[in-house]
């Protein structure tokens, strides 16, 4: 598997592929020895790095000698956090953004042309999305938007389609699509394929081992997990993400040393939160599905959930996400929202703080009635992203405010 390239960097540590996910959440992809003896990686703020006289330069120029020159291109701390990444995720490399979405559009018009064409999955992130539909459309880039499922993206591929995107689990119904099926129409046609799995984090998934190409994250989410930066990641093959960070030093987007080094410290404990967090929301999803002001619960760890088996099969937990719809009307549903004392709400996912959002006045308040209820965002429709408080607060948050609507 993949992991082989990542156990060369840690050279004084055991081979990656022999520890544990807390194990790389805490050691991955860091030196034994770091500056001044210090346990912790530390943040080398700066926006350049000098050479010492005319050797130094040639030594680098001429590739005897790796080092940073200047930020956009690089950066030691943000370096650790990459590595630390690939580790978790058993990918060759990676290499970070300040943000998820500038993950997924220079990684897209790194890898696409003008007459090219991309086949996406309707349910992935709203923004990347409209960037597919809206943006790279302007470059000569065709696109064709399908559902979920392995069968009908094959019938979309044509001669000229350069990759496949999707996303799993989905926002906010939590589909989860069979990597093996998807990897093995794709590898049939010729096609890459790239995978955004946020909602799923490395502990729960790892993509690439069932022969997706590349995955990303936003970073954002789960994997600094304090609900306080925003970065996102992409991680494949060293060949696929080398393409990827020769256009990043061109157009920018590059993560601050200050944000890598909160990335790191947030991933320090990122097997124990997210463990927990897919504990926590399958006890809500089991309270909620029982609940009488509950029409019906969407999380893949629910035997209900269409994807239940695929996601049992693939997945080792089912993520923090699950969405629900209250059994009332737009009042009510803003009711129940009014009243939570302790889950917030807010539209991310992921962090310590357990966020709740109502797509249809929040995500979709753009979109007329109609339109939203054709992408099946009822007025009742609630996302719930569990944080790491104790789950029996937040189910008796959840059950007081339901308690209060008719
Ligand atoms: C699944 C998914 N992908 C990508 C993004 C974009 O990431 P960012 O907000 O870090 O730019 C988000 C943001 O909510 C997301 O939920």
């Amino acid at each position: 598997m993949a992991a082989k390239k990542i156990q060369k960097h840690p050279s004084n540590k055991p081979a990656a592929k022999q520890m544990g996910i807390s194990t790389l959440s805490v050691h991955g992809g860091e030196e034994r020895h770091k500056y001044a003896d210090s346990v912790t990686v530390p943040i080398v703020q700066t926006s350049t790095f000098v050479f010492q006289d005319e050797n130094d330069i040639r030594e680098y120029t001429s590739g005897k000698k790796k080092r940073f020159e200047y930020a956009r291109y690089g950066n030691p701390t943000t370096r650790t956090a990459e590595l630390k990444l690939a580790a978790l995720e058993g990918a060759e490399d990676a290499l970070l953004f300040d943000c998820g979405m500038s993950a997924v559009s220079t990684s897209l018009l790194s890898m696409l042309s003008s007459g090219d064409h991309i086949v996406i999955t309707s349910d992935v992130y709203k923004k990347t999305l409209q960037f597919v539909r809206n943006d790279l459309s302007r470059f000569g880039i065709l696109n064709s938007v399908v559902p979920p499922r392995a069968e009908d993206i094959a019938s979309a591929i044509r001669p000229e389609t350069k990759l496949i995107f999707s996303e799993s689990p989905t926002n906010p119904y939590v589909y989860v699509l069979d990597f093996k099926k998807l990897a093995a129409v794709a590898k049939k046609a010729g096609v890459p394929t790239f995978v955004d799995s946020t909602f799923a984090t490395p502990y729960n998934v790892r993509p690439l081992e069932y022969g997706i190409d590349m995955v990303m994250h936003s970073a954002t989410k789960y994997l600094a997990g304090h609900n306080d930066i925003m970065a996102g990641v992409v991680l494949g093959s060293e060949e696929r993400i080398n393409k990827v960070k020769m256009f990043q030093k061109t157009v920018g987007g590059c993560i601050d040393a200050h944000a890598s080094y909160l990335l790191l410290r947030g991933l320090k404990t990122f097997a124990l939160r997210v463990n927990h967090q897919n504990a926590s929301a399958l006890a809500v999803a089991r309270f909620l599905e029982n609940h009488p002001r509950i029409k019906r619960v969407w999380y893949p760890g629910l035997p209900s959930h269409p994807s239940h088996k695929i996601a049992k099969s693939q997945m080792r937990g089912f993520g923090g996400c699950l969405s629900f719809e209250v059994n009332s009307n737009m009042a009510g549903v803003q009711k129940f929202l009014r009243n939570l004392r302790l889950c917030q709400m807010g539209p991310s996912l992921g962090g310590t703080e357990t966020l709740i959002t109502h797509p249809a006045t929040i995500t979709y308040y753009d979109m007329t009635r109609p339109a939203r209820l054709k992408l099946g965002i009822t007025d009742q429709l609630v996302r719930l992203a569990v944080g790491v408080e104790d789950p029996e607060d937040i189910i008796a948050d959840l059950d007081a405010a339901l308690s209060l609507i008719k």
